[in-house]
């Protein structure tokens, strides 16, 4: 695997891959890379020939008191993990090189009314940014697929949202959240809990199976079943953020004739906001 830090050598290298007719997978992370992100890159593997893995803390996606500066870098570590999984180039440039005018004067792409709920609401901008940084490295690579993990739910809508709109000739992939053994989904923010935290962490998840399965057996009373969901969280030690029971097709709250619904969440744990999801069919 080589490791490349500027627009110009990566193009290079991946201009000869697509005139020798190879496709091209990308697979966009902050780093701090787990086994959900290897499993991008093997599901990548599965769809194109050459694997372009980023790593970028993207500073337009943190709000003001949000974690930028304490985002756990682990390059070296995330280079052993990628070369192992069978990444072909890993893409890791610089602020300036992403924004050379200024985080200020870079140019915006905004999906709008669902950049703005559930999480957009708690992180206002967040979304922007990521939609930004998104189409960025989709310029610079010009992959045929990306590949995106589905515990970011809203994330991967709002991507699939973005090339839609924007005509993007990219195919979108989402790829299922990778749990450790007590069904904590994994994230690199996981790294900020306190061993008791750890143990508390998966009441989360346990929380979402126990309401998806109350609304299987017949109960439509969703306001009050989130209520009582993020009040189980309170009493474990969460601070929950929110929890909605929403359409999967565009994130609006799910009504009594709606069938593909998806479980929202976000919840405080000590230093760590920790989010999670669940799909299910009525
Ligand atoms: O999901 C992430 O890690 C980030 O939001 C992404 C897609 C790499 C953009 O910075």
């Amino acid at each position: 695997m080589q490791t490349i830090h500027h627009i110009p050598a990566l193009r290079e290298q991946l201009k000869a891959a697509r005139q020798a007719g190879k496709t091209i997978g990308l697979v966009p992370t902050m780093g701090n890379l787990h086994a959900g992100h290897v499993e991008l890159v093997n599901q990548a593997r599965q769809h194109a020939d050459i694997i372009v893995a980023t790593v970028f803390v993207n500073p337009l996606q943190f709000g003001p008191n949000e974690d930028l500066d304490s985002y756990p870098r682990t390059l070296e570590a995330d280079q052993i993990k990628l070369a192992a999984a069978g990444c072909d180039y890993l893409f890791v440039p610089s602020e300036a090189e992403m924004y050379p005018n200024g985080r200020e004067k870079q140019t915006i792409v905004e999906v709008p009314e669902l950049s703005e709920m559930h999480c957009g609401s708690t992180r206002p901008g967040h979304f922007r940014g990521v939609t930004t940084v998104v189409s960025k490295l989709f310029g610079i690579v010009q992959p045929d697929s990306a590949f995106f993990g589905s515990k970011d739910y809203q994330q991967l809508l709002i991507i699939r949202r973005m090339v839609a709109d924007l005509c993007m000739p990219i195919e979108i992939h989402g790829v299922s959240i990778v749990r450790d053994r007590n069904q904590l989904a994994l994230s690199s923010r996981n790294g900020y809990l306190s061993p008791a935290e750890l143990a508390i962490a998966p009441t989360l998840n346990r929380v979402l199976r126990e309401t998806a399965q109350v609304i299987q057996d017949g109960r439509r009373d969703y306001d009050q079943l989130t209520r009582q969901a993020l009040a189980e969280l309170e009493n474990v030690g969460f601070k929950g953020d929110f929890m909605r029971i929403v359409r999967r097709s565009d994130l609006q709250p799910a009504g009594d004739s709606d069938q593909q619904l998806v479980i929202l969440s976000a919840a405080y744990l000590g230093a760590a906001r920790l989010i999670d999801n669940l799909e299910f069919d009525l």
